[in-house]
């Protein structure tokens, strides 16, 4: 029995990786692109194991996917592989077609065609998982109730609108081919190896180097934040007890402002890492800090941004019996302390590419 996992080497996907093959034999087949938010270094730990194969490629070349479906033969297919970062997609949405609707459709024919050749047996049990967000769902107002898996598909970035675009590429294999396959649509999360481009890793890296810590707008927009490695177990459970063509959403239940994420940040630094023992000062004036939040600094918000995400998880809990076993508070400060313990990965991930990307979008 194996496994084939796509984007295996970003934020999720390693996490993922990593987790399963701390609790289980099965192998995995990694097949990820290396953009810029995949990294080698996330699976350092698996370097010689025989269960991890490595293997660098586009979920859209059709004819590497079908070759590596036929010589491993997995029972399932996990599709993390995709464009993730919203304000990307607004300076240029044309990767996020590529990768996120064209790669997964074009992925969803090579696995139908390796599906349908399979035994009786072998077909019925296998299934195709696909990663996906709650930001399908568009945006809630203060009082409404969170999204349901009815929901209705509104979403609004041009990111979400290529994720939407793929889970309904989903859904149409399965209504129409019969693939079993399953979607999982998860809040934001958060938790080691997140490249620092999003919010919490910017915040806690900005902060340790004196940088501005940005908030877009009034700082009032509301993420339900889930620590990844919840995610990771909520995903083991859907593979493992999914119902073929169902969806199902995942959360943290932890709704936040992005104002009180960043404090909160800030707050553990100022524990963890008071900012006078490391000397920090403010990168722009030179003027030493006594507190992390003396950076927050309010810019421009992003344009179209949803105001709030908030996931109603009852299904899962009922049907699957997952739910999210770190607290906000509890993945929070173990994040800060993974980033406090790792500055080399930090220091890696922050490449000439990474920088440009700060200079063009911070200015
Ligand atoms: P990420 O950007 O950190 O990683 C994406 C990975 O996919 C990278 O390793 C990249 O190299 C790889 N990749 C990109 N294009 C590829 C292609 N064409 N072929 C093969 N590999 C390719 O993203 P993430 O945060 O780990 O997200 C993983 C999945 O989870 C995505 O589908 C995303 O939409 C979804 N998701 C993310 C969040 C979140 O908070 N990060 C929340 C809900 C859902
Ligand atoms: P992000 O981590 O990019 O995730 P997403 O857009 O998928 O929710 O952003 C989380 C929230 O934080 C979102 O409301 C935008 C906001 N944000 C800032 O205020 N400042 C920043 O520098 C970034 C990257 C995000």
């Amino acid at each position: 029995m194996t496994i084939l996992v796509t984007g295996g080497a970003g934020f999720i996907g390693s996490n993922f990786v990593l987790d399963w093959l701390a609790q289980s034999d099965e192998p995995v087949v990694n097949l990820d692109k290396l953009t810029y938010a995949g990294n080698r270094e996330n699976l350092a730990d698996l370097e010689g194991d025989p269960r991890h194969r490595f293997v660098q490629g586009d979920i859209g070349d059709t004819a590497l996917v079908q070759r590596l479906l036929a010589q491993h033969r997995p029972r399932a297919v996990l599709n993390f592989a995709a464009e993730s970062h919203v304000d990307r997609s607004i300076h240029g949405p044309e990767d996020f077609i590529q990768t996120n609707v064209v790669g997964t459709f074009r992925l969803l024919q090579a696995v139908r065609a390796y599906w349908s050749e399979l035994p009786d047996s072998d077909k019925t049990a296998f299934r195709f998982l696909h990663v996906s967000t709650d930001e399908v769902y568009g945006s809630l107002g203060p009082t409404d109730p969170a999204f349901t898996e009815a929901h209705r598909y509104e979403p609004n970035s041009p990111y979400s609108a290529s994720k939407a675009a793929s889970d309904h590429l989903v859904r149409a294999w399965h209504h129409t081919y019969g693939l079993p396959t399953l979607t999982t649509n998860c809040s934001n999360n958060y938790g080691p190896y997140h490249f620092p481009e999003k919010l919490i890793p910017l915040t806690i890296v900005n902060a340790l180097a004196g940088q501005p810590l940005p908030v877009y707008g009034d700082g009032q927009q509301v993420r339900d934040w889930l620590y990844v490695r919840d995610h990771c177990a909520a995903i083991r459970r859907v593979l493992q007890a999914g119902q073929p063509g169902h969806t199902y959403n995942i959360g943290g239940l932890s709704e936040r402002t992005n104002l009180d994420v960043v404090r909160q940040i800030c707050a553990l630094l100022d524990e963890l890492a008071p900012a006078p023992q490391r000397r920090v000062a403010h990168a722009r004036t030179g003027q030493s800090i006594t507190n992390y939040a003396e950076l927050i600094t309010f810019v421009a918000d992003r344009p179209g941004h949803d105001r709030r995400y908030a996931m109603d998880i009852r299904k899962i809990q009922r049907e699957l019996g997952w739910q999210p076993a770190e607290t906000f508070d509890s993945g929070l400060r173990k994040t800060v302390q993974w980033y406090l313990d790792h500055p080399q990965w930090v220091q890696r991930v922050q490449s000439g590419a990474y920088r440009e990307w700060i200079a063009r979008h911070y200015g």
